[in-house]
């Protein structure tokens, strides 16, 4: 299988290989050790004989391939003049929360929850107003009573949701969707959906945009989304915002203009042209390749490490486990293994309030850097 291939990133500049050139297992940031699908590539090379590369702006072609890709995998229609074009999705949330809240207003988020969310609300000054999910079993659970009296309070005026969620591995399903869109239509609540790891779909899964909902929740609601996380390349910088309300698109493509993320990379536009027009086979076979991973650790913490509990995956390539029976903080224990056995993972509690005393393990590598890295896990819990 071609992802099994192996592939050197120490050394080009990679921020999950090169940050710390020391450690020999980076399994923290969601980045993925493969290469991108070969269409992708040719696309690339193509662009590069062309040799000029000049200020961009996105082509036809390139809207159309969006549009058609969300048409055909998730059943949601959009029009071009619903999209902004964005650097990144991180670009994105900063510019709607910059456009739809003023200091001191509340911003919801279900915690734990992708790390960078808090540094954007710390940024625009607001306040981050957590409704944290509850764990049953191996699954992570929505408490809709708690964010509703979150949504109830007058200040609370965004929903950041991120679906699939990153780091429960939760792909929320069209009955929460619709709770979710129910409480904050109710109270004025703005939904920003991150759809960013849409197409990371476990077997047995489906995804279902918040788009889906229709047109009364999304005239309250816009959606972020990128092919950057599913296809590997987010260094290309390229990500869409799709507002249908014609007021809050104008708010937020204000805001874009005023953090000067209105810029595009020409490649990151052809690359994703590339990915939504041809690169559908390679991410079956990715999602495929990323739950035999996860099935192959799951059944190894199982076996050999008993006092860990790993959380079930419907999607991502993050696999978030358990560690608090070992009475040590997340934090010590990453940074213990990091020197110890050289590996890097992800410290729960930088995903807010819910994340202490868990970690997240990247499984978007080699099958055997996985395994390897998991051994280490093993032998260094037995050193505590
Ligand atoms: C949920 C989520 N949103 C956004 C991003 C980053 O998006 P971008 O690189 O487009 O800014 C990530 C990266 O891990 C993520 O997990």
């Amino acid at each position: 299988m071609t992802f099994d291939k192996e592939t050197r990133r120490k050394g080009t500049g990679s921020l999950k290989w090169d940050e710390n050139p020391d450690i020999e297992y980076p399994l923290w940031v969601a980045d993925m050790d493969f290469e991108v699908a070969p269409s992708i590539k040719e696309a690339l090379e193509q662009r590069v004989q062309h040799g000029i590369f000049g200020y961009a702006i996105p082509t036809n072609s390139f809207y159309e391939s969006v549009i058609r890709w969300h048409q055909r995998r998730h059943h949601v229609t959009y029009w071009r003049e619903w999209m902004i074009v964005v650097p990144g999705v991180v670009p994105a949330i900063s510019s709607i929360l910059r456009a739809l809240t003023i200091p001191g207003d509340g911003v919801l988020t279900l915690s734990p929850v992708y790390n960078c969310f808090f540094s954007s609300i710390r940024n625009l000054q607001c306040r981050a107003e957590e409704s944290v999910l509850r764990l049953v079993g191996d699954t992570y659970m929505i408490d809709f009573d708690d964010l509703e009296h979150r949504s109830e309070k007058e200040d609370t005026k965004v929903l950041l949701l991120c679906s699939p969620h990153n780091p429960s591995g939760r792909i929320w399903t069209k009955e929460e969707l619709q709770c979710i869109g129910d409480i904050c239509l109710k109270n004025n609540v703005f939904v920003v959906s991150d759809e960013i790891h849409c197409e990371l779909v476990m077997p047995g899964n489906e995804f279902m945009s918040y788009a889906s909902l229709g047109d009364t929740y999304m005239q309250e609601a816009c959606i972020c989304t990128s092919a950057s996380k599913s296809f590997n390349m987010a260094g290309l910088q390229n990500a869409q915002i799709i507002c249908p309300n014609e007021e809050y698109r104008k708010r937020i493509d204000r805001a874009v203009n005023i953090h000067e993320v209105c810029d595009v990379n020409p490649f990151g536009i052809v690359a994703t042209e590339a990915a939504y027009n041809k690169g559908e086979e390679w991410i079956e076979e990715l999602c495929q390749y990323i739950w035999r991973n996860y099935k192959d650790a799951r059944e190894y913490i199982e076996r050999e490490i008993p006092q860990l509990k790993v959380i079930k995956l419907e999607g991502t390539y993050l696999m978030w486990v358990d560690i608090r029976t070992l009475a040590v903080s997340d934090e010590a224990f990453c940074e213990g293994l990091r020197q110890k056995e050289s590996v890097w993972l992800a410290e729960g509690s930088h995903y807010g309030k819910g994340g202490e005393g868990f970690i997240r393990i990247n499984l978007a590598t080699q099958h055997e850097n996985v395994m390897i890295a998991l051994m280490k896990l093993k032998h260094y819990i037995e050193s505590l």
